[in-house]
């Protein structure tokens, strides 16, 4: 009877060890194939967004009393820095911008633009490329949407005048 109890003491123990060894194999396995996933994280795949409130804004038909509102915003909160054509001020021209960038992308950059310019890589190449840091001109999120549909209409004038030709 004793016997049988050490030899069962004894198959747990090994079949323990088996076990931790199998865990700690495993475990190294788990950490090498871990480690480009770990890369990833830290570099997130880019989905032109943005970073800040604004994500997956959808847009509805354009709203001209809306944009005439963000059309007065611009005038004394951008045009220093941005004319709406396509010619370069201290910042870009913003003609096309709402083509080239998603909406929340552009309602970020007015409302974050030091986060942006820090850590979204579209704003920190253009940042690399205007050496001028862009600044938060205090603009509210209502003022933001109002300002990104004058700059919507702007670009729809645009697409209508091209169409007129
Ligand atoms: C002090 C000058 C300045 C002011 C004021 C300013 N911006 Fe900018 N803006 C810049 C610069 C410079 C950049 C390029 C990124 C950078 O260098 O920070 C930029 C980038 C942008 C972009 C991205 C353009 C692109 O091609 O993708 C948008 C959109 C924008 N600004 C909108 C605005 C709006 C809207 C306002 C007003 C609420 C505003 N900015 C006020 C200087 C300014």
């Amino acid at each position: 009877m004793r016997n049988k109890m050490f030899s069962i003491v004894a198959l747990a123990a090994v079949v323990f060890m088996n076990s931790c060894g199998n865990g700690d194999t495993k475990n190294e396995n788990e950490s090498t194939e871990a480690a480009p996933q770990s890369m990833i994280k830290d570099t997130p795949k880019d989905d032109g967004q943005g970073i800040g409130k604004f994500k997956d804004v959808t847009l509805t038909a354009l709203d001209s009393k809306l944009a005439a509102e963000g059309m007065a915003i611009f005038e004394s909160k951008c045009a220093a820095c941005h004319k709406t054509t396509d010619q370069k001020v201290v910042g870009p021209g913003l003609k096309g911008v709402t083509t080239r960038r998603q909406p929340a992308w552009i309602l970020n950059m007015m409302t974050n633009p030091i986060e942006m310019t820090q850590k979204d890589p579209t704003a920190k190449e253009l940042l690399a490329e205007h050496l001028t840091q862009m600044t938060f001109q205090d603009v509210s999120d209502e003022q933001a949407k109002q300002i990104l549909e004058y700059l919507r209409q702007n670009d729809a004038d645009e697409t209508t005048a091209e169409a007129k030709k």
